[in-house]
């Protein structure tokens, strides 16, 4: 074959975004035009929710009004927690929250008619990005309560989303330094540019589907171990090689038997993850406060064996999974919460596709047989004419 295929169309770029800044060469990530280390230093994670939705910061007043509606959204309906309820318990929560966005989104768009009427205002929108922005911790918070066998905890009005989110899933405060270095991941989690599930994302909403249908689909595409899945991965990784001097071996055989190191590599920084040192250095505060050194030095054995003998270096999922594990996250739910904080960047990014819609539609090189013919089949006029028609749409 001829043409000049971009398989996983990497290298490819298919369009304009003033969400987000991937630079490779400055190993830099900018959210709106800032930093994202900036931004995860300095602000919670609703102010950053408002960033990419509005293109700027709020004012303390904004934010102060955008609080406000986050926290009075927070609860599930009853319909979403029992459809949640509906699923087995050893179902993959990434299912869960799959099924329950959903159900949010079936029970906003009750009553709407058309699929036309469904795709909303920006508006609309916004006022849906900010429902889902401020239920997710709830779905997730509810799953890891459900598998444990316990009772579900009310979202509190006097915490901001971080806070909250932990009371949630574990039924008291944390200690400010856990707060703070899970408002960090939630921070670096929001936004990637076009990643394979904000591209999911943009390609439901090009054909003017509504943003619920958008970000199932975002999740269906996060759930896999090549994208947000690898974060689940790292502590299975972590889980096997059990201890830090151990991870020499285990890399040896892993190299040999061709395993793909999870929380290693990305498809657009290649001389590492913009991300890490953040995340990195929020690990570190949580090994000390938790006290668990062990973790640390398998963290850093694995790292340097591992450029050491590939030159490839760790993405955002290699810090961020086992600091998941030190915050009291089971594993299974560190992929859901990429989800919450994820949310923001697709929303973001469905808006700007909806303000500048072109349908993606891409074109593929046939390579499978030649034409042939069912035998019974008689040609009909239609037909005829319609093969003849010149530069018929492929
Ligand atoms: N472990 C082992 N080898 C890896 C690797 C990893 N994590 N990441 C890349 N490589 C190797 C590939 O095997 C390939 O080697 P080859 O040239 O000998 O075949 C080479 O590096 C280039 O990798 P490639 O798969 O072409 O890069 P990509 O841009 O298509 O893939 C990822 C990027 C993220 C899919 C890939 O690095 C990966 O699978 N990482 C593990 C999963 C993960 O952490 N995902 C989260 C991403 S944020």
């Amino acid at each position: 074959m001829t043409e000049d295929i971009k398989k996983g169309l990497a290298g490819v770029v298919v369009d304009y975004t003033a969400v987000s800044k991937v630079n490779p060469e400055t190993n830099s990530l900018l959210y709106r035009g800032y930093p994202v280390h900036e931004l995860a230093a300095t602000q919670p994670f609703e102010a950053v929710a408002y960033l990419l939705w509005h293109g700027e910061l709020p004012t303390p007043g904004e934010l102060a009004e955008f609080r406000a509606e986050e926290r009075s959204s927070r609860a599930l309906a009853d319909n979403v927690r029992a459809a949640i309820d509906l699923l087995p318990t050893s179902a993959h929560p990434m299912d869960e929250v799959r099924t329950a966005v959903s159900v949010i989104g079936a029970n906003d768009l009750a009553g709407s008619g058309s699929v036309m009427d469904a795709t909303g205002t920006a508006d609309e929108n916004l006022a849906r990005s900010t429902r889902l922005f401020a239920q997710l911790p709830a779905i997730v918070a509810y799953g890891q309560r459900r598998r444990r066998g316990e009772e579900i905890v009310a979202p509190r009005d006097d915490l901001d989303y971080a806070a909250n989110f932990l009371w949630m899933t574990f039924g008291e405060e944390q200690d400010p330094v856990v707060v703070d270095a899970f408002n960090r991941s939630m921070i670096l989690y929001a936004e990637h540019s076009f990643n394979a599930s904000t591209f999911t994302g943009r390609v439901v909403a090009s054909t003017l589907s509504d943003l619920y249908s958008a970000v199932t689909a975002a999740i269906g595409a996060l759930k896999g171990p090549l994208h947000g899945g690898a974060n689940e991965a790292v502590l299975h990784v972590f889980d096997e090689i059990g201890e830090a001097e151990n991870a020499a071996a285990w890399l040896d055989d892993a190299i040999a038997a061709k395993r793909k190191i999870m929380g290693f590599g990305h498809r657009v920084y290649k001389r590492g993850d913009s991300r890490v040192p953040t995340m990195k250095a929020a690990l570190d505060t949580l090994v000390a406060h938790v006290d668990r050194p062990e973790v640390a030095a398998l963290y850093d054995a694995l790292e340097s064996e591992f450029v050491a003998r590939k030159g490839i270096y760790p993405n955002l999922d290699y810090p961020s999974g086992p600091a998941y594990n030190l915050m009291g996250f089971d594993t299974v739910t560190f992929t859901p919460l990429f989800v919450a904080a994820r949310v923001t960047g697709w929303t973001a990014h469905i808006l700007e596709q909806q303000a500048s819609n072109a349908l993606i539609r891409p074109l593929a090189a046939y390579d499978g047989p030649d034409e042939r013919h069912v035998k019974e089949y008689v040609p009909d006029e239609a037909h005829a004419e319609a093969a003849e028609r010149p530069e018929e749409a492929s």
